[in-house]
């Protein structure tokens, strides 16, 4: 990180010396922030966020992937506000409700695919997660499988941090502090085409390589007993290893063998919903892809307040209508007023405003942007899907070969360092496991997602500030 507690006010003085004394932020190295202090974020407009000095920075992750409509809406806010007024709390347990939640609820489903008609509010993305493993297995328990419990997911993917949802996410280092997490959950390939362990004929086509990678669920499904699977989790585009792309059959395959083997399939949209991808759920873009569940979060309020929802289908639902039978989960702050509120006022905007349509029109002209740094002969790879892209970084574009391990830790740091002090605010600078010519390798990759209403003159910005970026890190590889 900069060093971004030079000059300060008094005010922002008072502020930095409370929260280094006080707040634990996260996943936070608080020894760097006694260093060089914390970021204090106080104000934001469009693509952009102002820090403690005033600098106005670009967010590359639009708030990790949240603020759809972007920064400073305060007519959301207001709205918000006035939609919520006269109550401040009621929750959603024991058939108690209010009518921001219905409405929200009704909105989300019927922009969702198939007979996905059934809505669970959760407090956040993690609880999402959750929710949707404890209903798998609930389900199946009512269908009379109660061995059903097992998840599978893939390589890398991120699905939370609770111990159970750790159990599904398989970030080694956000694991590591906590094993034994949850038991039940397995692991197997993601769809890193690039940098694939697969045979070269494999990788080279694309449908043999989709199969491969659906083929190795069934694989698990089989080691495990299909007796004892209840889900398969994954996000349609995958955000760690860079923006992975399912390549064509993947999802038709998976589905095919999810349903021969009695196993849900629970897309987590938490990133990939509600516009990143220029639709509001990835199946919009990705059309073999056919969820039992959707899970949603971030986005779903653009960020403006925590809320989470599990989109379920009649399917799974109907176990759950006959009298006592009730789904045995829930929270006090899940679907709560205000938060329902901000989702529909958030909504409003996104429809309004045509923020789906626009990320289409201009997701060429930041493949552009990005396809521009050839001529620097340090980006190997482009890919991904909408406002949600990635470069991978490589010593040779031509053969596609990695940097080696401690160079590639370094080359990261210095190129999000670098990317920060240009004013492109970012923490997605990734070193991630890979394969090169049938070695593992460090692999090193940069994540784009702006807030969904950058338009030209942003992208043009985000490019001159990664090619300057860029341009400085060079000369270590
Ligand atoms: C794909 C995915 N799933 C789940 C989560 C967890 O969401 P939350 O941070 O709201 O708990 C995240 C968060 O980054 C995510 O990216």
């Amino acid at each position: 990180m900069d060093q971004i507690s030079k000059s300060l006010s008094a005010d922002t003085a008072r502020t930095q010396a409370l929260g280094q004394r006080h707040l634990w932020t996260h996943v936070s190295d608080l020894g760097v922030a006694r260093r060089v202090g914390m970021r204090i974020v106080d104000r934001g407009e469009g693509c952009y966020v102002f820090d403690q000095n005033g600098r106005r920075l670009l967010d590359g992750t639009a708030g990790h992937f949240s603020v759809q409509i972007g920064y400073g809406r305060d007519d959301v806010i207001q709205n918000a506000a006035d939609r919520s007024k006269g109550l401040g709390y009621q929750s959603v347990w024991s058939n108690a409700t209010h009518s921001e939640a219905v409405e929200f609820a009704a909105r989300l489903a019927q922009g969702a695919p198939g007979d996905l008609n059934r809505v669970f509010f959760t407090t956040g993305g993690t609880d999402a997660v959750e929710a949707a493993w404890k209903l798998a297995r609930q389900y199946f328990a009512e269908c009379g499988k109660p061995g059903k419990y097992k998840t599978i997911s893939r390589h890398y993917a991120y699905h939370g941090a609770s111990i159970g949802a750790l159990a599904i996410t398989a970030l080694p280092m956000m694991r590591e502090a906590f094993n034994p997490v949850a038991p039940g959950g397995h692991h197997v390939t993601n769809t890193y085409r690039y940098r694939t362990h697969f045979p070269e004929d494999t990788a080279e086509d694309e449908e043999a390589f989709g199969k491969a990678c659906a083929d190795e669920f069934e694989r698990v499904i089989l080691r495990e007993g299909a007796d004892t699977v209840a889900a398969a989790f994954i996000e349609p585009v995958q955000n760690w290893c860079g923006c992975l792309v399912p390549p064509k059959g993947y999802l038709k395959r998976l589905k095919k063998i999810c349903v021969e083997h009695d196993v849900l399939l629970v897309s987590d949209e938490i990133i990939t919903a509600m516009g990143r991808l220029g639709t509001m759920y990835s199946c919009g873009r990705l059309e073999e892809l056919e969820p039992d569940m959707i899970l949603l979060a971030k986005g779903l309020t653009s960020g403006y307040s925590p809320l989470g929802a599990v989109v379920i289908s009649d399917r799974i639902a109907e176990p759950f209508l006959q009298e006592g039978h009730p789904f045995m989960h829930g929270s006090s702050g899940g679907g709560h007023p205000y938060c329902c509120a901000v989702g529909n006022a958030a909504l409003d905007v996104l429809e309004n405003e045509k923020v789906f349509r626009h990320v289409r029109e201009h997701e060429g002209t930041m493949r552009a942007m990005l396809e521009s740094f050839a001529d620097l002969e340090i980006v190997g790879d482009i890919r991904g899907m909408g406002f949600f892209q990635a470069i991978e970084l490589v010593k040779n574009p031509e053969t596609a070969e990695p940097f080696a391990p401690d160079k590639a830790k370094e080359i990261a740091k210095h190129f999000q360092q670098r990317l920060n002090a240009e004013g492109f605010l970012t923490g997605h600078v990734f070193n991630t496991d890979g394969w090169h010519k049938g070695k593992p390798c460090i692999t090193t990759t940069l994540g784009i997602a702006p807030s969904l209403v950058a338009g030209e003159e942003e992208i043009e910005h985000m490019g001159q500030m990664i090619r300057a970026a860029l341009e400085d890190t060079k000369p270590l590889t």
